[in-house]
């Protein structure tokens, strides 16, 4: 639930026409069955017009996981650009609750999609564009990030050279309940406020009728469905379940005294694994503070860091795009002489996204193939 937003044209009352003339087809779009977040979509025609459907195999994610674990770093800048939005993912890691990687489409999107199962949250790394739905058209660009319900009808338009880290959820995945007061509204002392985000703008209902695919997301499959009219007749909506973004630009990172744990910066939750973000900030201001991470072995959660932009300076030989894996149970932190040179910083300009998985992390043949074989040792030099 992010709140309330009302567009286009809806009937007085819910489950009402009022034009029998023209009577609007409604339809609830929710999560959870009926119990879940939801809007009420007011369709010129029927959703349900489906010429044909058919089964399409969907690639196979590959366990590249050799026996020995260690801490990894990917070079994520090795990936070429390729694809579209959907067909040019390559997932690096994933287990049975989300999976995660990165984007960099070479062509525009043909035909729409809709994932069945997963909430879908992107990272703007490059570009701009536009997120196109039935419930209207999202603008982004770069430090956005974009939260795709399930159940979403798309298509993206990404401008040449975007590129994305994508992390898709089986559960849902929102804003931190700890950030939401008991009406729902972000409280006070968090990190981004309602204002902050922006929701879809909805235009007059696309009446074209043609060829239209929408390739739905099962999994382990797509399903394929031929339709006769354009997906986004959407004619008004209202309600709590929709796409939207938010620009990491507007958001207030948590400092203190003394350095700040990993969930001060917490910007989306679920069951499964936690997403955070950490931002340009001020250093702690104890006048003998310790200014970055102490060491630490993350017990009961695999850490993925996903760098964007700035200077991580805990870090050797990291660049932008470059992602990390910290493992369970090994002990990880800042690489001989970082504590040192951190002493006496004021702040940092970094940007990177964090994922903590609360199961194991497998990585996939292609993230084995970007790795940098030397990270392990890089705290032993
Ligand atoms: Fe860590």
């Amino acid at each position: 639930m992010v709140y309330y937003v009302r567009q286009g044209i809806t009937t007085e009352s819910r489950h009402t026409f009022d034009d029998s003339t023209h009577i609007l087809k409604e339809e609830l779009f929710g999560e959870e069955s009926f119990d879940g977040p939801y809007s009420l979509l007011y369709h010129e025609r029927e959703p349900t017009r489906v010429k044909s459907i058919k089964r399409i195999e969907k690639p196979h994610l590959s366990d590249g996981s050799d026996e020995e674990l260690r801490h990894r770093h990917l070079k994520g800048s090795q990936i070429k650009p390729h694809g579209d939005f959907i067909s040019g993912r390559t997932c690096l890691m994933f287990n049975d609750d989300v999976e995660m990687g990165l984007i960099k489409p070479k062509e525009q999107m043909s035909y729409f999609f809709r994932s069945a199962i997963n909430e879908q949250l992107f990272f703007v790394q490059k570009g701009e564009g536009e997120l196109n739905s039935s419930l209207g058209t999202l603008k982004f660009g770069r430090g956005d990030y974009i939260h795709i319900p399930k159940g979403t009808t798309y298509q993206m338009k990404c401008s040449q050279g975007s590129e994305f880290f994508y992390v898709e959820s089986r559960e849902r995945m929102g804003i931190p309940p700890r950030y939401l007061n008991i009406y729902g509204q972000i409280k006070e002392g968090s990190p981004y406020y309602s204002r902050d985000i922006r929701h879809p703008t909805l235009g007059k209902p696309n009446l074209e009728e043609g060829d239209f695919r929408v390739l739905v997301d099962f999994g382990d499959y797509y399903l394929e469905e031929s339709r006769d009219q354009h997906p986004f007749d959407v004619a008004g909506w209202d309600g709590y379940l929709f796409p939207w973004a938010i620009n990491v630009s507007l958001m207030a990172p948590i400092v203190g005294r003394l350095h700040q744990p990993p969930p001060v910066h917490e910007t989306f939750s679920s069951k499964s694994f936690m997403v955070g973000t950490f931002l340009p900030r001020k250093y702690d201001f104890h006048p003998r503070a310790i200014p970055i991470s102490y060491y630490h072995s993350n017990i009961d959660t695999d850490e993925v860091l996903f760098y964007s932009s700035g200077n991580f300076m805990s870090r050797k030989g990291i660049s932008e795009g470059s992602l990390t894996l910290h493992v369970r149970g090994l002990i990880h932190g800042p690489q001989p002489g970082a504590v040192q040179g951190a002493i006496g910083k004021e702040g940092t300009d970094e940007v990177a996204v964090m994922v903590e998985a609360y199961r194991p992390l497998k990585l996939t043949k292609e993230a084995i193939a970007i790795e940098d074989s030397a990270y392990m040792s890089s705290w032993y030099t």
